[in-house]
């Protein structure tokens, strides 16, 4: 058994994503990939995310400034476990409801502490990256992400509400120096 990890995606996790990434739709999520596809082309997808250029945010992509972005994943035991995205800076949607961070964890795997090592992990590089304070905006109601942001220490600075067009967010702050 080995201890988990944040590390570039690789080649070497291909058959856990593709089970995770089933698990992520299931529930909703990364609809815009086509599973198939990225089996199939997986090397050109794990170039994509190492060229982390882009942030997309579907559906505005056309008028929100795109910012660098470093992909990280979380992997324990040579299975894939979650993925961290850190964006180098901030635009006016990041500022309000995107922030710097975003962590998940696949399905399967949640409510077993893999959250909270993640975040913890996350630190170093965050800081590596330049970023001495992160923002990261959550849903008030998600209960665990909000306890595992609180456990890193980061400082609640407000929460916005909710508008016609985006959700209601908590904004913290996490001091990465
Ligand atoms: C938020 C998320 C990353 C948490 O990951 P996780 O691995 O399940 O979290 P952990 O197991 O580390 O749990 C963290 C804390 O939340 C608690 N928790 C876990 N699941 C919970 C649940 N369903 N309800 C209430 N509390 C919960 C844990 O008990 C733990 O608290 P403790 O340290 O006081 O015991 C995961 O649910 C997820 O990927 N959600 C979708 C994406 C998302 O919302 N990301 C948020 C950041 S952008």
């Amino acid at each position: 058994m080995s201890a988990a990890k944040l590390e570039k995606p690789s080649m070497d996790h291909k058959e856990s994503y593709i089970k995770a990434l089933k698990e992520f739709q299931a529930e909703g999520r990364y609809s815009f990939l086509d599973i198939d596809d990225v089996e199939n082309n997986f090397e050109e997808f794990i170039q994509k995310l190492h060229e982390g250029k882009k942030n997309i945010h579907k559906p505005y992509a056309d008028w929100v400034e795109t910012v660098p972005e470093t992909v990280l994943w979380l992997v324990k035991d040579n299975e894939f476990i979650g993925t961290l995205n850190i964006r180098h800076r901030l635009n006016w949607h990041l500022e309000k409801w995107g922030g710097h961070l975003n962590f998940i964890i696949r399905p399967s795997m949640r409510g077993k502490g893999f959250g909270k090592k993640l975040l913890q992990k996350a630190i170093p590089y965050i800081s590596y990256l330049g970023i001495d304070r992160a923002l990261i905006t959550i849903d008030p109601k998600d209960t665990s992400a909000n306890k595992i942001i609180q456990f890193c220490g980061a400082v609640l600075e407000d929460t916005l509400p909710a508008t016609d067009k985006f959700p209601e967010r908590n904004r913290y702050w996490l001091d990465c120096t």
